[in-house]
């Protein structure tokens, strides 16, 4: 460094400069990722997940400077558009639903050159050639390299026959040999457990489990991801999560909409498969399972299966004792009032379906063998919340409090949405002469600490998909024992119709009968 320079830079005044304070917890956060070029290819391109989430997801992804350079979007479905008015669809959909406002230029002029659109029938292998053809074009205009993943968002009755045709196409990975084939599957992933098994027999014709990505929005939401983190970065829980210090365990996913225009799926579905049997069980499986050894994607897979497998069966005599099921009335949501869900469209006027589902699980292991899971998920209730609360034992022996005072048990909770935290309820002293105990909390926003918006799940989804990283997705065995584990209760549920129905008011706390699922063991629902 020469005199001169080094005396400028000591003379020269520097002017304040009012910049924000760096938030050190920003730090590190991924701005870019490289990922293969690549087609992804949406089957039920003209439906609603395509407009509200996919697409904007996808446009997201780009302007996050995510996406590959050579990249192209497919869409594949009935209706008939052409390129540009499929585009322009699309673009309406981006000005709607997505969370960076209304596309703009000269993004927008790039991004919609690499869409296109293709009408067929899911059933029709000339439609399918044609895509096939249309790819491999894509591949020498747009330099995508052959890599294809396949993205299945179509109603479940098309998912074999879809994959059906991939193969019979020769979209199938067997004739790619010049580059990968993948395929995301949407929920529900089959409608009970012989059915899932029919889907898979059907997928493994085609595809081998590595390039099967069977997508749970609920695992691409942050605060699910951070629920390892929480357990397996930090020395000070981990001792405690188990059964000699943990009561019990509630997972709630609780909604305020209604089934709005799904009836027609909906009313053949019923929360419990529509939500248990997927999300709130892999919630589950997330908080009880064991250390993996590795973050391989492997290992973390085989730790929550492991989970799945320890649970205790349920006894099909003690179904209406171990869960609780309802439907929602006629109430008011904020203030308006709303339609019972017998009146929705499409739906039965008598209909049995489950709008409300509650389930006591036991996990048969040295971890967990005595604490109850209680999981539970229904709309119209009071309020939007996802959340898992881990409540510990009592103290062993009271030392402080003035009479009068309760000692509350410990709960941590870890706030999936809409509120992205952790909070942790503990006892203190209330200020003043006297021993007075109270319970209060400890705080920790996402949003406040990080000072960024969580993505959402699909922008996570789609992105590790288009990686090839399975993490968050589900494996088949694991599907599998979901389903095996809901079974006895769907059959109880399925033959005896429930003379209670509608049981709750929309925008309550749920059925009596949940209450009376805790009750019997001494225990209450936090409030919703
Ligand atoms: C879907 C269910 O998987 O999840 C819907 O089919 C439900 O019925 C939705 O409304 C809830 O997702 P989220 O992200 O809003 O909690």
């Amino acid at each position: 460094m020469s005199d001169s320079s080094s005396a400028a830079t000591l003379t020269r005044p520097t002017a304040p400069v009012n910049r924000p304070r760096p938030n050190p917890l920003r730090a590190g956060i991924d701005s870019n990722r490289l990922q293969d070029p690549c087609n992804i290819i949406f089957f039920g391109a003209s439906g609603d997940l395509m407009k509200r989430m996919l697409l904007p997801a996808m446009y997201n992804l780009r302007l996050e400077d995510m996406l590959p350079s050579d990249f192209g979007i497919v869409g594949f479905s009935r209706s008939s558009y052409t390129d540009e008015q499929f585009r322009a669809e699309m673009k309406k959909s981006i000005d709607e639903f997505s969370r960076s406002g209304p596309a703009k230029e000269p993004m927008w002029g790039d991004f919609e050159k690499r869409i296109s659109y293709i009408s067929g029938d899911f059933d029709d292998v000339a439609c399918f050639r044609s895509l096939r053809e249309h790819l491999e074009n894509n591949d020498k205009v747009l330099g995508t390299k052959s890599n294809r993943l396949f993205y299945l968002s179509t109603p479940p009755s098309l998912f074999s026959p879809i994959i059906n045709m991939i193969e019979q196409s020769g979209l199938g990975p067997r004739d790619n040999r010049d580059g990968w084939t993948r395929i995301i599957i949407e929920k529900p992933f089959g409608t009970d457990l012989d059915s899932a098994r029919a889907l898979q027999s059907e997928v493994e014709k085609v595809f081998n489990e590595r390039q099967v990505y069977r997508i749970d929005h609920y695992l691409g939401k942050e605060p699910v991801q951070d629920i390892m983190a929480l357990r397996f970065a930090n020395v000070i829980f981990e001792p405690l999560w188990n059964r000699r210090y943990v009561d019990s365990i509630q997972i709630t996913a609780a909604e305020t909409v209604g089934v709005e225009l799904r009836g027609g799926y909906y009313d053949s579905a019923g929360a419990m498969r529509d939500m248990i049997q997927n999300h709130v069980l892999n919630l589950m499986t997330l908080v009880a399972m064991e250390p993996p050894a590795l973050s391989d994607f492997e290992a973390i897979r085989d730790e929550k299966f492991k989970v799945l497998t320890a649970l205790r069966p349920i006894d099909r005599n003690r179904v209406f004792l171990d869960t609780a099921r309802g439907q929602y009335d006629a109430g008011s949501i904020a203030g308006k009032p709303v339609a019972g869900y017998r009146e929705e469209p499409d739906v039965a006027p008598d209909s049995n379906t489950d709008t409300y589902a509650a389930i006591k699980l036991y996990i048969d292991n040295w971890r967990w063998a005595d604490v109850p899971f209680y999981l539970r998920s229904g709309k119209r209730l009071a309020r939007k919340g996802s959340e898992i609360a881990v409540r510990f034992k009592s103290i062993p022996h009271r030392l402080f409090g003035e009479l009068g005072d309760t000692i509350d048990n410990n709960v941590l909770v870890m706030k999936i949405q809409p509120e992205e935290g952790i909070s942790l309820r503990f006892s203190a002293k209330v200020p003043g002469p006297k021993m007075h105990i109270r319970s209060v909390s400890m705080d920790f926003n996402y949003g406040t600490g990080f000072g960024v918006a969580s993505p959402p799940a699909y922008e996570r989804l789609i992105g590790d998909a288009m990686r090839g990283d399975a993490t968050l997705f589900t494996r088949w065995d694991a599907v599998e024992a979901a389903w095996g584990a809901v079974m006895p209760v769907l059959e109880r549920w399925q033959d005896v119709i429930d003379e209670t129905f509608p049981n709750y008011a929309a925008g309550g706390q749920g059925p009596a009968s949940a209450e009376r699922l805790l009750a019997a063991d001494g225990r209450e629902w936090r409030k919703i």
